[in-house]
């Protein structure tokens, strides 16, 4: 994407008050509440956004239903479902500088990371799931006796989707492409910390032509309108990016109502492997993007750097050097590479970890604190001499706090780096191929960069092993998500 420093006027104006999108109709909550939406790197207030809670996940369940059941949705072919997909996509590159300075006004992360990241991802993986929706098919089985066996991919039914703030538009689109290419409806609650780009995009889907009830947004909190969609005796699925612990909220809700499926994209504490072999340059590159983008606020961080002990000091200088290299200001300037953490809370927390690391004995070489601006800002911040026990190497920060752990053998390292409740992802840099082949097959993560960080593609799976989740988004695996398969036996007598 071609971006110069005039994108400092992208900063949208003044944004009219947010309504939810129920049955094709943008409407006011049940209860008349609104909530406010804040720019992070200001704190002022954004808009009003209307509340929903669990009368308006029921009404906009009961429109998901219908439309799944009886509308125009259950009757369309699967080749029309998957065209409405690719206007989608069109439609949102069409508007893809709009909405990438809606991602950053309600998120606070850099317009330029919005526009060459967020957008783009999201584009393709509404293009790559609209290219799926006529290819979704079952099997003939060669049974024994007289019937002719085969397998039909149904779409699981109403679906409840519940996202989190980091990445709002692609986490919408990881859920929305492979849920409509399937075939199912949809009721999205956004994190209430970021619901514009969410509203956004439903609009752009009734442009599309999405028929009324298909998609609904309903933006809320998490215990009331969260919480509802989990418990609703209707909703066939619930699928949910975010804490750990609400994860198992969610999934407990869902055992208790309707043992709805759920699929869970959860925390991380991914180790980031650097051998005394590797290329330290591209090395240094990775530890650092892969930590303090998106102000940290990754679930696959790589938050527990291991370096060999033959390189570390060397190591943990350059990348001190690489984190005070940052440049924390007003995201909407091209020049920032880092904005603000989501909300205060949010940036208390991660002070608090700093605070921590600093008690339990780690030794801090640069931040630590807040810098003298506006926003909810935290300074990138650089531990070595990081014990495997203390907090800051077993929880999950998400924050611009790097760990850095010393190791010596490679034993010792898979152990070391496998020791934790989380398998999200991990990464290794080494130029010895046998090394690195190990250490995909031996670290129990969803995802292993050998030589790079934060690799993501559409077609590829992502998910976790352990306390970081259940099931795989994105690629042809998430449509398991999504599908039942049932088997139909015929007679031939
Ligand atoms: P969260 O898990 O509470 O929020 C994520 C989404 O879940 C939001 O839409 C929220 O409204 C909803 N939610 C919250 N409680 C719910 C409930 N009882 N039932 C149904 N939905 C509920 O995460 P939060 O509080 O925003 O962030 C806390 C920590 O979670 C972060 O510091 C980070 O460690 C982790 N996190 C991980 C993410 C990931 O990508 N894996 C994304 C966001 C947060
Ligand atoms: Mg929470």
């Amino acid at each position: 994407m071609n971006v110069t420093p005039s994108n400092l006027s992208a900063r949208p104006a003044k944004m009219a008050d947010q309504l939810m999108l129920i049955d094709g109709k943008w409407r006011e909550s049940v209860s008349g509440k609104s909530f406010t939406t804040h720019d992070p790197a200001t704190n002022q207030t954004i808009c009003q956004i209307t509340e929903g809670d669990a009368a308006d996940v029921d009404l906009a369940v009961a429109a998901a239903r219908r439309a799944f059941d009886s509308g125009p949705w259950s009757r369309m072919s699967a080749a029309e479902r998957g065209r409405l997909l690719y206007k989608l996509s069109d439609l949102i590159e069409k508007h893809q500088e709009e909405l990438a300075a809606l991602e950053t006004l309600d998120n606070g992360k850099p317009l330029k990371d919005s526009l060459a990241a967020d957008l783009p991802l999201t584009i393709k993986c509404y293009r790559y799931y609209a290219g799926y929706a006529d290819k979704i098919v079952g099997r003939t089985i060669p049974v024994e006796g007289n019937y002719s066996c085969f397998t039909r991919h149904e779409p699981v039914g109403v679906v409840g989707q519940i996202i989190p703030w980091n990445f709002p538009l692609l986490m919408q689109a990881w859920k929305w492409g492979p849920a409509l290419a399937s075939g199912c409806t949809v009721v999205l609650k956004p994190a209430e910390q970021t619901p514009l780009s969410a509203l956004r995009v439903a609009r752009l889907a009734q442009e599309a032509g999405f028929p009324d009830g298909v998609v609904n947004v309903v933006p809320g909190f998490g215990p009331t309108a969260g919480a509802a969609l989990t418990r609703h005796m209707d909703v066939d699925k619930i699928a949910f990016t975010g804490e750990t612990t609400t994860g198992q909220l969610i999934m407990e809700a869902a055992a208790r109502s309707n043992l709805k499926r759920v699929s869970l994209e959860l925390g991380g504490k991914s180790p980031n492997i650097v051998f005394a072999d590797a290329d330290i340059d591209a090395a240094i590159d990775g530890a650092y993007f892969g930590l303090f983008f998106n102000q940290g606020q990754c679930c696959c961080a790589g938050s527990r750097l291991f370096v060999e002990e033959k390189i570390h000091d060397e190591f943990v200088q350059r990348l001190v050097e690489r984190a005070k290299s940052q440049k924390l200001g007003d995201p909407f300037d091209l020049a920032t590479t880092q904005g603000p953490q989501i909300t205060r809370e949010q940036q208390e927390r991660v002070l608090g970890y700093i605070d921590a690391g600093r008690k339990e004995g780690a030794t801090i070489h640069c931040g630590g604190g807040r810098p003298n601006l506006p926003g909810y800002y935290v300074e990138p911040t650089v531990f070595s001499g990081v014990r495997d026990d203390m907090r800051i190497a077993r929880e999950e920060i998400f924050g611009p706090v790097m760990n850095i752990l010393p190791f010596k053998t490679i034993d010792e390292v898979i152990e070391r780096g496998n020791r934790s409740q989380f398998g999200l992802a991990a990464a290794v840099w080494t130029r010895d191929i046998r090394k690195a082949n190990r250490m995909a097959r031996s670290l129990r993560a969803g995802t292993v960069w050998i030589n790079c960080y934060d690799v993501f593609d559409a077609a590829a799976p992502f998910g976790g092993y352990k306390m970081s989740g259940i099931g795989r988004e994105l690629g042809e695996y998430a449509l398991q998500l999504y599908t039942e398969v049932k088997t139909v036996y015929i007679s031939e007598d």
